[in-house]
């Protein structure tokens, strides 16, 4: 402890030990799992705080004024020792806290992402290098999206959501939009499955988002070399990513996750007419929950910026995703090409050159200068319509969906 003090005393410093917190994620229970402290200057100090603590013994304060003196603080902060406690509490507590109101929209989904960006990135380092993953983990999201599922699948929180589009694309962050995404369209369009009442419909969001928060969990696999590669993909590269579906399902194996949510992750990157992967699987024979976590990985893709990509806006996204694509023969025998491993043209300077050694290289470079090209030449001829990689009802739900939010104005798409 600084100087022999005491959590609970006052200290006197920079400040480096301390972190600030938002006053209004705090209810009054459970406060003595850790301090909250007020920052004020001291007078001809510059660089040097004072902070006070606010409640010592928050049993000894009625309820009621502690609501009013938390709501009326713009800042609190609490001494970095009591992080953990602090993290737990929130975890506790973030069903009450997701259901506040008079904390912002942005706000509320902010900490929710952190949380689950939190779990999930434990969730891939606990990983690396095991078969499995521990249902432990699994427990404590499933555990963390049933307390938040309220707030994550009412159409208003995409008003929060929307304040993540367009922003980074780690995996972690990727999957929890994704699982969001789905929540909302899952509970928007109960008609779609065959649930009876409120519990079923609950349990099926609940699902559906963990679905969408693992469904590339098998990125874990793949070496970040690749992942976070600036440049566009060659083929060996491109294939090495397409394994990621396989990884995360042998990662979900033996957990107690429904067949048919596996299944949505590992078919959620089939197009529907047979042009995707793994299985190249068509129209009725791609699950549901495959379909929809397809529609909400592009849209989440293509309104996220990527290493080699600016971020399309949500309306320039679903554009794409409904559009009828002009040159689709061209993009299918491309698609075609890679499936097959593609073999490319070796030109004729490789020919020519006398030594082999020089040959070789210039061969590989070739070769890979020539697949980027195609797979350059793919994403653009993609930008033209992906109509046929989606279920053209479900995606037309999607669009319903999204446009119910007042964050967005799709009726043109529609
Ligand atoms: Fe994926
Ligand atoms: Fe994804």
């Amino acid at each position: 402890m600084d100087g022999g003090m005491d959590i609970g005393d006052d200290f006197v410093g920079d400040g480096s030990n301390f972190i600030g917190i938002v006053p209004t994620f705090i209810t009054p229970n459970n406060l003595t799992r850790f301090h909250l402290y007020e920052k004020l200057e001291l007078a001809g100090e510059t660089g040097v705080h004072r902070f006070r603590c606010l409640l010592k013994d928050t049993t000894s304060i009625p309820e009621s004024t502690l609501i009013r003196m938390l709501s009326s603080w713009e800042c609190v902060y609490i001494h970095k020792q009591e992080v953990g406690d602090y993290e737990q509490y929130l975890k506790d507590n973030l069903h009450i806290i997701l259901a506040n109101d008079s904390i912002a929209m942005e706000t509320r989904s902010l900490l929710f992402t952190d949380l689950c960006s939190d779990v999930i990135l434990g969730v891939l380092k606990a990983n690396f290098g095991f078969p499995r993953l521990e249902s432990k983990t699994l427990a404590s999201l499933k555990g963390l999206v049933s307390k938040a599922i309220g707030f994550i699948s009412n159409i208003d929180s995409l008003k929060g959501l929307v304040t993540l589009i367009g922003h980074d694309y780690e995996t972690h962050t990727h999957s929890i939009k994704v699982g969001w995404l789905m929540a909302i369209f899952v509970k928007a369009n109960p008609h779609l499955f065959a649930v009876s009442g409120r519990t079923e419909l609950e349990k099926l969001v609940v699902e559906a988002t963990v679905m969408g928060f693992l469904h590339d969990i098998g990125k874990a696999k793949i070496p970040s070399s690749v992942l976070n590669k600036k440049g566009r993909l060659n083929n060996l590269e491109y294939v090495a990513i397409q394994a990621h579906t396989a990884y995360s399902v042998s990662l979900l194996f033996d957990s107690d996750f429904p067949k048919y949510v596996m299944e949505g992750i590992l078919y959620h990157h089939e197009n529907e007419d047979g042009s995707g992967y793994p299985c190249r699987l068509k129209y009725d024979e791609i699950p549901l929950f495959a379909k929809i976590c397809h529609i909400a990985d592009v849209f989440d893709a293509l309104t996220s910026e990527r290493p080699y990509k600016a971020s399309k806006t949500p309306y320039e996204a679903l554009a794409i995703m409904t559009g009828k694509n002009p040159n689709l023969e061209i993009l299918h025998q491309m698609e075609q090409e890679v499936w097959e491993g593609g073999a490319a043209p070796v030109s004729v300077v490789v020919r020519n050159e006398k030594n082999p050694d020089i040959r070789r290289l210039k061969h590989e470079s070739r070769l890979n200068k020539e697949a980027e090209k195609r797979v350059e030449a793919r994403m653009k001829l993609r930008d033209n319509g992906m109509a046929h990689c989606f279920d053209p009802e479900l995606l037309k739900q999607f669009v319903l969906t999204l446009n119910r939010s007042e964050s967005f104005d799709f009726s043109t798409l529609i």
